[in-house]
């Protein structure tokens, strides 16, 4: 994009000689976007945060960020603020090897870039994600940091939760005091569909094992680091437990029981992450409805936080069903708009999707907005709760 500089291009091999040939570095081209549709965030700014999650790369294109710009007054990391970009496995081993291997050290350089982007332009970060099974490196579970080492006790990884927790918030404080974390997901994907919790094991034996598990025997590692996020956040960041399928009965139940009991004794857990990965044939507008009713039942906040829903192709027919499918979703999130703060999306542009095959999100490769995003904003304008407000932001910004 225009403002990188010192660019370096890195060629890995064997032992063999590479050659290159007709090598061509250019700036990215900068695409017009849609300048006179409304501004989702303008749309709903009586309601709730409009977000959307990215990562580095893909915000590097001026077009992104001008889209990004336009509609959305949240950002979420979409892999730079996770265990495994975050965790600094040399100066680990160095303050292991100088007698501390319970102080795990972080750096927040692959952050950046979004970072900065979001101090440049005063907008506020959803922070993702403290403590998960995933994306997080065996080596931090392990003996001396080391991957084929020994589990850990649960008193030394208790001790490194604490730690790596307080040295995150630290790092942000040093380096981003002026970035609004508003949101940090403290824990994510603890529970299975059927409402247990997941299985003990590493990630290279199987992706959906949890070394957490692991060493804790069970879920009782979520209350602790919750306890640590409370008391190193800043007070203005609202932590969240996040969970994806949350609307399967079982997995809504156990969740709404985990929080309820952990904020038994305190007020740990701020609110819930429903990410709300769906599809346009499943789960069904009321099967949403019906969890997410429950969850903000709790009284506790409720956020939508890596929203998409794919649909089988990018035919005129299909965007029908899916701009259908948005429309109905967002009508049952606004109903619910008094408990929920934030509607973040996971990405901008379909191409750059995780699930870009199914076509999942409001915008087309070229920066165009899809049938989707023209439904959610007529959503709006039908749900009829506060009409005077929707009248006239829908005027505005049509
Ligand atoms: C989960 C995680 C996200 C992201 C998506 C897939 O939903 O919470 O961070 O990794 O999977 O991209």
């Amino acid at each position: 994009s225009a403002d990188v500089s010192n660019v370096m291009i890195y060629f890995e091999g064997g032992t063999d000689n590479i050659y290159i040939d007709d090598f061509v570095l250019r700036e990215a081209p900068v695409h017009d976007i849609q300048q006179d549709i409304a501004s989702l965030k303008d749309v709903y700014s009586d309601y709730f945060k409009i977000g959307t999650a990215t990562t580095a790369k893909e915000l590097a294109p001026t077009s992104t960020q001008n889209l990004v710009l336009k509609h959305f007054n949240s950002i979420t990391p979409g892999n730079e603020l996770k265990p495994d970009a975050i965790l600094d496995q040399k100066a680990c081993l160095a303050m292991a090897e100088a007698g501390d291997d319970e102080n795990p050290q972080v750096n927040l350089d692959s952050a950046k870039s979004i970072l900065n982007f979001a101090r440049k332009n005063n907008i506020p970060v959803r922070g993702h994600v403290l403590v998960w099974h995933s994306q997080t490196p065996t080596w931090f579970f392990k003996e001396n940091y080391d991957p084929n080492g020994e589990w850990v006790s649960k008193e030394k990884m208790l001790k490194r939760m604490e730690n790596y927790i307080k040295n995150v918030f630290t790092a942000i404080e040093e380096e981003y005091s002026d970035v609004d974390f508003y949101a940090w997901d403290v824990v994510n994907e603890c529970w299975l569909d059927d409402g247990t919790p997941r299985k003990a094991g590493s990630q290279e034996e199987n992706s959906n094992s949890s070394p957490w598990v692991q060493i804790f025997g069970d879920n009782s590692f979520i209350k602790p680091a919750f306890e640590f996020a409370k008391k190193y956040a800043p007070e203005e960041t609202k932590l969240y437990y996040n969970d994806f399928n949350e609307y399967m009965p079982n997995k809504t139940d156990a969740i709404i029981k985990m929080v309820e009991e952990i904020n038994s004794d305190g007020h740990y857990i701020d609110g819930i992450g429903l990410q709300s990965h769906l599809d346009v044939n499943f789960p069904s507008v009321s099967v949403y409805k019906n969890a997410l009713d429950k969850f903000c039942a709790t009284g506790l906040d409720v956020q939508i936080t890596e929203l998409d829903a794919t649909v089988s192709g990018n035919d005129e027919e299909s965007f029908a069903k899916q701009a259908q499918y948005y429309s109905d979703i967002m009508d049952t999130i606004v109903a619910q708009k008094d408990n929920i703060s934030a509607v973040a999306f996971w990405g901008t542009t379909d191409d750059q999707s995780w699930r870009a095959s199914k076509y999942p999100l409001l915008f087309n490769e070229d920066y165009t907005a899809k049938p989707s995003f023209y439904s959610i904003i007529d959503g709006i304008e039908s749900t009829g709760t506060t009409t005077t407000t929707q009248t006239t932001s829908s005027t505005e910004t049509t």
